[in-house]
């Protein structure tokens, strides 16, 4: 297996790399990119590190030669929120970063398996669809928005609450990947049961996670951490899919042909062509049918605003 991840050198990227070199299967190739000269040192110094895992590092304008023969892209490139920010504050520069990277998968290596995680992801993600239909390389089962950093968020936050221990806590997230578009469905929290004001308040908590530590950070940027760690989780879930490995699922933000939206994230099983199966997300609360409704605006618009950016 080939992992290039675009935008290496950033706080996200340096720490998804360390993670995968340390946790892809043996025999695994990691292709480091990013516009920072640093990069190339970023895959030297991870390169001591005694894993079976090739690690190759590329700076510079074009990211061709990182990405190919690549099976996965994980792309992380673009600038991060600051205090007062919202995601789509961001819009202006990361749409264009992901539209030239998208244009450079199409042509080197149309089969990839592509998650992108530069924010706004729910526009994003539309941007990459539009640039491979352009190319006339979109396969709708090969592009993921990776919202596993609101499931992680999730399960931690859920476990805290309630006592128990983390590893038992599983948690479908829908939608989308940004405030009211995150719906964690705590309904379907096996053994589990919250109050409505619990469920109010660990809802907003969850969709404002990521407001959490950026006003934490103080101007330092937003989650690196542990987004590496769910970028690394969904990476590593995506290489299992590909090497044949069974009932391998996560929640992503995929053109799964939702009733919903264009793009909706919701659990799908992973496979060889990446999306096997796009997995129903069952039965929600009153609560989670009213909030996944009045989301829909505000993602539908989100999506349009990507796909006139291409056009
Ligand atoms: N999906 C999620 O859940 C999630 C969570 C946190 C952050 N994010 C997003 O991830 C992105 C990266 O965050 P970060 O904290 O790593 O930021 P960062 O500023 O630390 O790193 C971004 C990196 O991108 C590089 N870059 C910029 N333009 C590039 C280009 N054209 N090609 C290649 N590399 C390029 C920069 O040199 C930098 O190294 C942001 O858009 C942030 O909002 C997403």
């Amino acid at each position: 297996m080939k992992v290039a991840v675009l935008g290496a050198a950033g706080g996200i990227g340096q720490a998804l790399a360390l993670l995968l070199k340390t946790q892809l299967p043996a025999g695994s190739k990691l292709s480091l990119y990013d516009i920072a000269p640093v990069t190339p040192g970023v895959a030297v110094d991870l390169s001591h590190i005694p894993t079976a895992v090739e690690v190759k590092g590329f700076a510079g304008q074009d990211p061709s030669a990182a990405l190919e023969g690549a099976d996965v892209v994980l792309i992380s490139a673009g600038v991060a929120r600051k205090p007062g920010m919202d995601r789509s504050d961001l819009f202006n520069i990361n749409a264009g970063i992901v539209k030239n990277l998208m244009e450079k998968c199409a042509a080197t290596c149309p089969k990839a398996l592509i998650g992108i995680i530069t924010n706004p992801v729910n526009t994003t993600v539309a941007i990459a669809a539009e640039v491979l239909k352009a190319a006339g390389v979109y396969d709708k089962n090969r592009l993921f928005g990776i919202t596993t950093l609101d499931v992680i968020r999730s399960e931690t936050f859920i476990a805290e609450l309630k006592g128990l221990d983390v590893a038992d806590v599983n948690v479908s997230v829908i939608g989308g990947h940004s405030g009211v578009t995150i719906l964690p469905l705590l309904s379907q929290v096996e053994g589990v049961s919250f109050t409505d004001e619990e469920v109010a308040t660990m809802t907003t908590r969850i969709q404002n996670a990521g407001t959490e530590v950026v006003e934490a950070k103080a101007g330092g940027g937003s989650a690196t951490l542990s987004m590496g760690q769910a970028a690394c989780r969904f990476g590593l879930s995506l290489v299992r899919g590909l090497q044949g490995e069974k009932n391998v699922v996560e929640c992503a933000y995929v053109d799964g042909g939702s009733e919903h939206a264009e793009f909706f994230a919701q659990p799908v099983l992973l496979g060889k062509n990446g999306v096997e199966k796009v997995l129903a997300y069952g039965d929600v609360s009153e609560f989670e049918a009213n909030a996944r409704d009045a989301m829909l605006d505000t993602l539908k618009a989100d999506i349009t605003l990507g796909v006139e950016f291409v056009k």
